[in-house]
């Protein structure tokens, strides 16, 4: 059983393959949070909730007040005398702040329910229990339901709440955290995924001390600086030893991670919609439902951790059909061309790119309106036909060639220069009286109006009826700023934000609904919108707008640690490279983006022969190898680090029949030897053969190498494999096979 239920001391216990989880009722009727961590076979005896510890040196009783300040609470609430942040802030008609939530029931159901206009985890054919903890407050007349549904294999539990006001009044909650822990401190550090537009989702370590560390956005989209997600580590965690705790919210708007260090020593983890810009307006018999937080425990390091996200997310969130399939290697015109294409044009990149066996062509930005610039057109979905002709001719010719088709759109976007904006001026978001602010050109659409979703929705649906369009790049280029909507009263600003982002999703649930194969990738102005919850629509999502291959090591490594690899947009493009102007080889710009989707992002008819020669057997790894990487188990083997500047990665299979190992040179350093790395995942007792991918590449001369070798699965993943030293940008690949089961 993966939930239980201590009746005489009212307990509950869940339970995964490798983690407990308790909350207990207090006698007062408090939920409390006592445990979470390693697997425990029984209930806690005694609950360390230090009920009856004194407030302070001297005789004094433990009032309420100190009481509230230091009990571990599983959904804390504001205004009644815990001072530390809560989950839930609620005002009552009178404007007051105040809430306290008490016991009133439980069920523990079999399934994984959904939640009202938000992604949700689903039990995905996996025998899931969940929780339904409901608390109330019964001043407000306010009914907290708390959700935990536990997935054991994955050592996952996720938890949601819906808030609903059962009294005839009309609150307003001013904050509605997804999911909050208390624990002592143990030297806990905070891990973010930190960076900025071109630079995302770097790894991010910081010690915890008083007060509150946080990640968040108010960007109105999950954004590139700080990502819905953060880890606890205890201090010296790496890759393989130390407590770990992950939570992870799925959410695409703006967010709160959150680690609370309280004057008694205490962590309170916490992470849901950021407060920040937030109110809702609850009235009578309405119920607001909170995003899902997803939590992971790990005692064994990082890539346990990843290996839970990793798993949960591929099973228990992407729906899409493509999750399992060979996705088609794309090549987009969008570096190679930017504005500046016609039919033929798209139809030459085409051509070239089938001849050297690439599977689907994607026309990027400026195919409809008067779309010759980022300046204007957003908004005029209705192609270009003086520019690209009937858009199912272009469509027609392309797939004569063999190949698939995708497009991309820009929905949530309105420009000033356009015939929609003309129109509609009161359609973009603005704060009266105030001109509202361009980024890129461009203004947002106020998507939490019905009328200006569905517009939207039909010209976009139109033009994909048009033509048998196969893919669609959804693209999202500015964060929200001027939050102020035309349709909305003083309390409804304060619901914009979030507003924005559920019809954000409804549009994208009507999109694969209506067109159930299309695969879809989302994308903001690169990776500004890498999450959770829009992979519940889209099985990959544009990583970066950075795709060189050395600045794309650290994004793919931090976006890795989370995200399965089969999410990642990848792909080769030219060089120099369009962000940093590097020059790398072209083998490595392969090998570096076969660790993601995997595709092109340039013109072959402009490339060095030399190169273009390659693509025929980048095309056949992706074939050998793409499944193996989607599906099988990730492991960082180095990160790379001015000592050593190389970084190693592998992709075992689950039963560790076959791995592929790569391998990628930052800078060459004189006089150094080989480096040994350490394997991962193998048999112990089965023996290996390993290979280098491709040993007729040109050897630059540098780590002349034997190409092949042989070995125990222990003595791989102990006495370790030998990577050469090589020079600078340069990398392999080795590919990793059972040879004989047990020896
Ligand atoms: C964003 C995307 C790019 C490209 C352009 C088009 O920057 O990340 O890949 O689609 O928009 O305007």
């Amino acid at each position: 059983m993966a939930i239980t239920f201590d009746e005489q001391n009212r307990e509950f216990m869940l339970s995964t393959d490798h983690t407990s989880y308790v909350i207990k009722i207090t006698d007062d009727g408090y939920a409390a949070h006592l445990y979470y961590g390693k697997k425990l076979n029984h209930f806690l005896q005694d609950a360390g909730l230090r009920e009856g510890e004194f407030p302070a040196p001297g005789k004094l009783l433990r009032e309420k007040g100190t009481y509230l300040s230091s009990l571990p609470f599983e959904y804390p609430t504001e205004g009644v005398g815990d001072s530390r942040p809560g989950a839930l802030s609620v005002r009552n008609e009178k404007g007051q702040y105040g809430c306290e939530l008490f016991y009133k029931e439980h069920s523990i159901e079999q399934g994984k329910p959904g939640i009202p206009g938000l992604p949700a985890s689903f039990a995905g054919g996996e025998d899931i229990q969940t929780l339904r903890l409901v608390l109330t407050d019964p001043v407000l007349a306010l009914t907290v339901t708390l959700f935990y549904s536990v997935f054991p294999k994955e050592d996952i539990i996720t938890r949601s709440a819906a808030i609903a006001n059962d009294s005839a009044k009309t609150y307003s909650i001013a904050r509605a955290l997804s999911a909050s822990f208390d624990m002592d401190d143990r030297n806990f550090e905070m891990l973010t995924l930190d960076g900025a537009w071109a630079r995302e989702r770097h790894i991010c370590r910081r010690p915890i001390g008083y007060g509150v560390t946080a990640a968040r956005s108010v960007r109105g989209e999950s954004g590139h600086q700080e990502n819905p997600f953060f880890a606890l580590l205890e201090s010296g965690t790496d890759r393989e030893k130390g407590d770990v705790y992950g939570l992870l919210l799925m959410y695409s708007g703006n967010h709160l991670e959150m680690a609370e260090k309280s004057q008694n020593n205490m962590i309170r983890a916490s992470l849901g919609i950021n407060p920040n810009f937030f109110s809702w307006k609850l009235g009578s018999g309405e119920t607001f439902y909170t995003p899902e937080a997803v939590l992971t425990y790990s005692d064994s390091g990082l890539t346990a951790m990843t290996h839970s996200y990793h798993d949960f997310i591929r099973g228990h969130i992407i729906r899409s059909p493509w999750r399992e399939k060979l996705r088609p290697i794309l090549i987009n015109n969008w570096e190679a061309t930017y504005f500046n294409f016609d039919a033929d044009k798209i139809v030459s990149i085409a051509k070239d790119a089938k001849d050297c066996g690439i599977e689907m062509m994607v026309m990027d930005d400026g195919w409809f309106g008067k779309r010759d610039s980022d300046n204007c057109a957003l908004g005029d979905w209705f192609v270009n036909e003086e520019k690209i002709g009937k858009l199912s001719d272009l469509v027609n010719r392309v797939k004569a060639l063999g190949m698939k088709f995708g497009i991309w759109f820009e929905p949530e976007m309105i420009s000033p220069d356009s015939d929609l904006y003309r129109a509609h001026p009161d359609w973009a978001l603005q704060i009266s009286g105030r001109t509202p602010t361009l980024a890129r050109n461009q203004l947002v659409l106020d998507l939490s109006r019905k009328e200006i979703r569905d517009e939207i929705y039909s010209r976009i649906a139109n033009v994909l009826k048009s033509a048998p369009i196969d893919y669609v790049k959804w693209d999202m280029n500015r964060n929200l700023s001027d939050i102020g909507s035309a349709a909305a009263d003083a309390e409804g600003q304060g619901e914009l934000f979030h507003r924005y982002v559920l019809g954000v999703y409804e549009m994208q649930e009507r999109l694969i609904t209506d067109f159930p194969d299309l695969l879809l990738e989302n994308c903001s102005g690169g990776g500004g919108r890498f999450d959770a919850g829009m992979l519940y629509y889209s099985p990959q999502i544009w990583c970066s707008d950075d795709t060189d291959a050395i600045e794309r090591l650290r994004i793919q490594e931090g976006t890795g640690l989370v995200y399965p690899l089969s999410t990642m947009g990848a792909h080769v493009s030219k060089c120099p490279n369009e962000q940093v102007g590097r020059n790398t080889p072209f083998e490595t710009r392969a090998n570096v983006a076969l660790a993601g989707t995997f595709g092109y992002e340039l013109n072959i008819a402009n490339l060095p022969e030399k190169d273009r020669a390659l693509i025929p057997e980048q095309v056949r790894r992706y074939h050998e190898f793409h499944m193996l990487i989607a599906d099988g188990d990730y492991y960082r083997l180095h990160s790379w680090n001015d000592e050593e500047p190389y970084d190693c990665w592998m992709n075992t299979e689950k039963d560790g029949s076959c791995a592929l190992i790569t391998y990628v040179q930052v800078l060459g350093r004189p006089s150094t030897c080989s480096r040994k790395v350490y394997l991962r995942g193998l048999v112990p007792d089965a023996e290996y053969e390993i290979q280098e991918v491709n040993p007729s590449r040109v050897d630059m001369g540098y780590g002349r190498f034997t190409a092949q070798k042989r070995g125990y699965g222990d003595e791989l993943m102990n006495a370790g494999f030998l990577v050469p030293s090589l020079g600078d940008y340069e990398s392999r690949l080795y590919s990793v096979k059972r040879v004989r089961e047990n020896s």
